[in-house]
């Protein structure tokens, strides 16, 4: 009987009177990956027609920060939050969400009053800061004391908290697995394929393999302590860019072995796609704040030592299917 009559009370209350309803969003988070920050505040049931006949006011704490007036279409805003502003044209959808710059934000628990006509009403959202979400595998970033949160910490600061050490780890494997791999080439190559033909490639390979090895355990060196950003992204940088030699090298390798076939073109163009894909992976991991684009970097360079693994194979088969090692044709 009495959840009836409050049901009946609480329809008459929402549906009878001059009562606006929101979508109810207790809390939003920004980080320093917001550049703006946006507060959510959803009429659901708006029924104006213009929004001349609209009134809206963002409230923090006692004080009106923002103020729009559609019958004069005039916003007003309080000068600690001059970026404040509402989108006009989505009003009449009941979109009364509050916009501003992030250096301005502050947090606490904003007050959204919507009038239309005759009908009114309010919501509370806070809005609450996150630091970097887990900063467990050391000091990646210099301290966020400022929660405004300088651009300068965009770049450096969050390009160490993108990985995990797991990931950290696997961006630094593959590579070396990969190299690894070249060198196990590299010594078919040497045992089975001598001649003074090919004394020259394989020098060049030896040399340019070297060259790589060096590289990437120098990168790796400034990417696995994480403790300096700066280091951090140029080893990353160090290790995902040079990774390409391995391409011509393994080209090479082929071609001093026993030049290209189907399956050697096949390998390669695998390895090019992996070596796209790492390279995506970094331009989107430097472009972006959060750390969601480790995975195809990753990826990238698990095909790379892939390709790598499959030559390796191909060539201890094809090696070893040739009794007679004969110089290669021509060259
Ligand atoms: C901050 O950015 C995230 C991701 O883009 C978004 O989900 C969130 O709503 C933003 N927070 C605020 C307060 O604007
Ligand atoms: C809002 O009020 C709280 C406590 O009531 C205070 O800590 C906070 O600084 C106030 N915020 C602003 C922007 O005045
Ligand atoms: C309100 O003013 C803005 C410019 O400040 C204008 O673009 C918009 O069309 C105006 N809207 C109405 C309903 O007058
Ligand atoms: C909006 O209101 C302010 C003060 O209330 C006034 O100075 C300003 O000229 C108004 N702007 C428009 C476009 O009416
Ligand atoms: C505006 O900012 C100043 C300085 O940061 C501060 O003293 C003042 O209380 C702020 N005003 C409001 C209404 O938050
Ligand atoms: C906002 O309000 C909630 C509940 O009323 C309270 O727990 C919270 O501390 C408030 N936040 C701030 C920053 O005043
Ligand atoms: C932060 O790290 C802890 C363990 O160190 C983990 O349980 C948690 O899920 C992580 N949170 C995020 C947001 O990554
Ligand atoms: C960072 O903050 C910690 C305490 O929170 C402090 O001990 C340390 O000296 C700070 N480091 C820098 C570089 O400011």
């Amino acid at each position: 009987m009495w959840p009836l009559v409050a049901a009946l009370l609480l329809g008459s209350c929402c549906c009878g009177s001059a009562q606006l309803l929101f979508s109810k969003v207790k809390s939003v988070e920004y980080t320093k990956c917001n550049d703006t920050v946006v507060i959510p505040c959803k009429v659901l049931n708006v029924e104006a027609q213009s929004t001349e006949e609209m009134y809206v006011k963002w409230k923090l704490n006692q004080t009106y920060i923002f103020i729009y007036d559609g019958s004069k279409n005039n916003s007003t805003v309080e000068t600690n939050f001059s970026s404040a502003k509402i989108s006009v044209s989505d009003l009449l959808k009941g979109d009364a969400s509050l916009k501003m710059g992030r250096t301005q934000a502050v947090v606490g628990n904003y007050t959204c009053e919507v009038t239309e006509l005759s009908r009114e009403g309010k919501t509370v959202i806070e809005l609450k800061h996150r630091m970097d979400s887990n900063s467990s595998h050391g000091a990646d970033c210099s301290n966020h004391t400022t929660p405004a949160g300088d651009e300068k910490e965009k770049g450096g600061c969050t390009l160490a908290s993108w990985f995990s050490p797991n990931e950290k780890i696997l961006i630094v494997i593959f590579p070396i697995l990969a190299i690894l791999l070249f060198w196990g080439k590299f010594g078919i190559l040497t045992l089975k394929y001598k001649s003074t033909r090919t004394n020259k490639r394989i020098i060049l390979l030896l040399v340019a393999g070297t060259v790589l090895t060096v590289i990437v355990i120098v990168g790796a060196i400034l990417l696995i302590p994480g403790e300096n950003p700066v280091k951090s992204a140029s080893g990353l940088g160090l290790i995902v860019i040079s990774i390409g030699i391995l391409i011509p090298l393994q080209y090479n390798v082929f071609m001093t072995a026993f030049g290209m076939a189907s399956f050697t073109i096949a390998i390669l163009i695998t390895q090019v796609l992996g070596y796209v894909l790492a390279l995506v992976g970094l331009c989107l991991c430097i472009m972006a704040c959060e750390p969601v684009h480790g995975p195809l970097l990753i990826s990238g360079l698990g095909i790379i030592a892939l390709a790598e693994l499959l030559g390796l194979v191909y060539m201890k088969f094809v090696a070893s299917n040739q009794r007679t090692i004969q110089p290669p044709r021509n060259k």
